[in-house]
């Protein structure tokens, strides 16, 4: 039995008096929960996160990490600082990531080996675009994402994959629950053809303009376990909606 995980994906949002209201309007209500619930914040805010968070039902997470572990890397945050800050979980190979920092599967694969040394908790998202499910490429693309970074991993400990079709994100187009239960079908499918993975207890997400509206029919889908979400983590109850729902 996969226990459900939501995970809210706060993107480059917030202000300290944000965090503060956002986490405030979650933390009581959460103390019981039944699923793992776990929030990423922007790096400058993960320490205030993990304060405000906790003793409470709420993990933290970070959005990204580096492929290695220190030196000159300008810019960058590495697993291990991560880890140390009391972080949890770290969502690698995200569509924004890909799209906007030319991200590609094999420095993917490398970030979540990088992770899964330092003991965080990998959230491997993928997904294809518009133009690839209208040319019938949708399985393939998934298929390959998956192969590239997963392929030659040591250790896939604790491993989650969010399916996150890009023209759901931020759009408001949310996958047909059959839609999005082929899809993860085909990941599970996939997954036990990747070595060292128990495909029947890893657990898949699926992401793309989730509510408390849809969160449900979603979630009674038999391969959906829980939801990567973006827009919607940025309010308290629009959140705890989807965590109920997931209960
Ligand atoms: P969204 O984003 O819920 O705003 O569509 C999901 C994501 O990008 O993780």
């Amino acid at each position: 039995m996969r226990r459900s995980l939501v995970v809210g994906n706060w993107k480059m949002n917030g202000s300290k008096a944000f965090v503060e209201q956002l986490v405030g309007g979650m933390v009581g209500v959460l103390s019981n929960a039944q699923v793992d619930i776990a929030v990423c914040p922007t790096y400058v805010h993960i320490p205030q996160t993990l304060t405000a968070c906790a003793g409470s039902a709420i993990s933290v997470g970070a959005q990204d990490c580096s492929h290695v572990s220190s030196g000159a890397y300008t810019g960058e945050v590495s697993a291990p600082m991560l880890r140390d800050l009391g972080c949890q979980w770290v969502i690698l190979g995200h569509s924004e990531r890909r799209q906007y920092h030319d991200e590609q599967n094999a420095l993917v694969g490398a970030k979540l080996t990088a992770a899964v040394e330092s003991g965080l908790l990998p959230i491997l998202c993928v997904g294809e675009t518009l133009e690839q499910r209208e040319g019938g490429e949708a399985q393939a693309v998934v298929a390959s994402q998956l192969e590239g970074s997963l392929r030659d991993q040591v250790s896939l400990a604790g491993l989650v994959v969010a399916y996150e079709p890009v023209w759901a994100i931020g759009t408001g187009l949310t996958a047909s629950p059959e839609q999005a239960q082929e899809m993860h079908a085909f990941i599970r499918q996939s997954l036990e053809n990747i070595p060292g993975l128990d495909a029947a207890a890893t657990r898949l997400l699926y992401g793309g303009s989730v509510k408390g509206a849809n969160a449900g029919e979603l979630f009674s889908q038999a391969d959906i376990d829980g939801a990567l979400v973006g827009g919607a983590a940025l309010d308290a109850s629009e959140f705890l909606a989807i965590v109920n729902a997931a209960c």
